[in-house]
């Protein structure tokens, strides 16, 4: 039986543990410029120190033009190599796999950013702009940009990326019906944006670069999901990172009973690793570590991710090692505005 603790081997790299340090945009940290700041290295060294097998730094973005706020970490230029090896190093010198995730914000561009957004099809955004749908060269640009922001993790020292293809954001866009509504190629084959930035990233960065997909378990559906995700296997994903799409609620085709160890959420991954033959990281509301201890040793997923657990406290790990307490994120969902991230009542540098 598997536990927390035990080692997994994903491509050449012995990942020490199952948990993970899911992408935390750490608002405010960058700058208007988008680069790695010292508060950056504090943070990851926190979070690094405390012991998890995999740590993914927070959404980069791809383009300039495609912050989701104007503060957002950049890798749209090898300028920002410099300061993202930092982060490398501070997450490699705690023994963990450092992954970057990599992001367009499509329509949720900041109005500060951009009063232009792109989306796969016409569409208002939220605050009333208009979205023009990309054109077949606009698509093979961006496509290009996700291929450079991996080359430059790369040359950062980083081991690997993950897309961001949830929450609304680009990718998601394109995977979600509700946003794509294209009639060529890419409307016919919903994740074929995502799978074609999968394929161009594998040729440009070679077969031992670990390639992750942070996606929805839930759109279009549970059965599209699993689609979508033999799809990206398929294209030559390493590792899927299941959390939610376009929507934000239960598909009707998920079948889950209320228990404490996990939500719907962790239960579309729960489904969709039974589908998949690469890795699968759940995520979502698991809080404590005995609910990542349960999700494990019932084989129930590959590894766990802790975002607003291990914000609080990172030292899961050696603090169930060692039968100490842990001081438990009590919901009070500040966080989602981590602008002022010293609002948590639990932050400490
Ligand atoms: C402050 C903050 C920043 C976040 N930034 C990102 C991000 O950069 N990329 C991403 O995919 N999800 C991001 N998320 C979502 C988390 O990775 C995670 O999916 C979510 O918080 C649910 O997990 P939890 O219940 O363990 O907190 C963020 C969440 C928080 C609270
Ligand atoms: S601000 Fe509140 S919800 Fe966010 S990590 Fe802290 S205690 Fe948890």
């Amino acid at each position: 039986m598997a536990t927390l603790l035990t080692q997994y081997q994903l491509k050449h790299h012995t990942v020490k543990n199952r948990l993970v340090v899911p992408p935390i945009v750490c608002f405010g940290y960058a700058g208007k410029e988008g680069y790695v700041s010292e508060k950056h290295i504090k943070h990851y060294e926190r979070l690094a120190g405390g012991g998890a097998g995999i740590v993914i730094a927070e959404a980069a973005c791809v383009s300039k033009d495609a912050r989701l706020s104007e503060d957002q970490l950049g890798i749209w230029d090898n300028a920002f190599i410099p300061g993202l090896s930092g982060l490398a190093s501070v997450i490699h010198s705690h023994n963990a796999v450092a992954l970057i995730q990599i992001h367009h914000a499509g329509t949720r561009v900041d109005r500060n950013v951009s009063d232009t957004p792109l989306a796969p099809s016409d569409m208002t955004t939220n605050d009333g702009r208009r979205a023009k749908a990309l054109t077949l060269e606009q698509i093979a640009d961006i496509s290009e940009d996700f291929t450079r922001a991996a080359l430059r993790a790369k040359e950062a020292g980083f081991d690997g990326v993950e897309l961001h293809a949830c929450h609304k954001y680009l990718i998601c866009q394109f995977l979600s019906p509700i946003t794509n509504k294209r009639r060529d190629e890419y409307g016919a084959d919903k994740a074929k944006f995502a799978s074609d930035i999968i394929g161009n990233i594998r040729r440009a960065c070679g077969g031992e670069f670990i390639i992750g997909v942070r996606m929805g378990g839930n759109d279009p559906d549970l059965k599209g999901a699993i689609r979508y995700a033999r799809a990206f296997e398929e294209a030559g994903a390493d590792i899927l990172h299941i959390s939610t799409g376009y929507k934000d609620y239960k598909p009707q085709d998920l079948d889950y009973t209320e228990n404490e160890y996990y939500n719907w959420i962790v239960r579309s991954g729960i489904v969709i690793e039974r589908n998949v033959h690469i890795p699968v990281i759940v995520v979502n509301g698991v809080r404590k570590p005995e609910q990542a201890a349960y999700i494990i040793e019932e084989g129930l997923a590959d590894f766990v991710a802790a975002a607003k657990g291990l914000l609080v406290d990172e030292a899961w790990l050696a603090k169930i090692q060692n039968n100490e307490p842990v001081v438990l994120c009590d919901g009070c969902r500040r966080c989602r505005w981590f602008i002022k991230p010293e609002t948590c009542p639990h932050y400490r540098v």
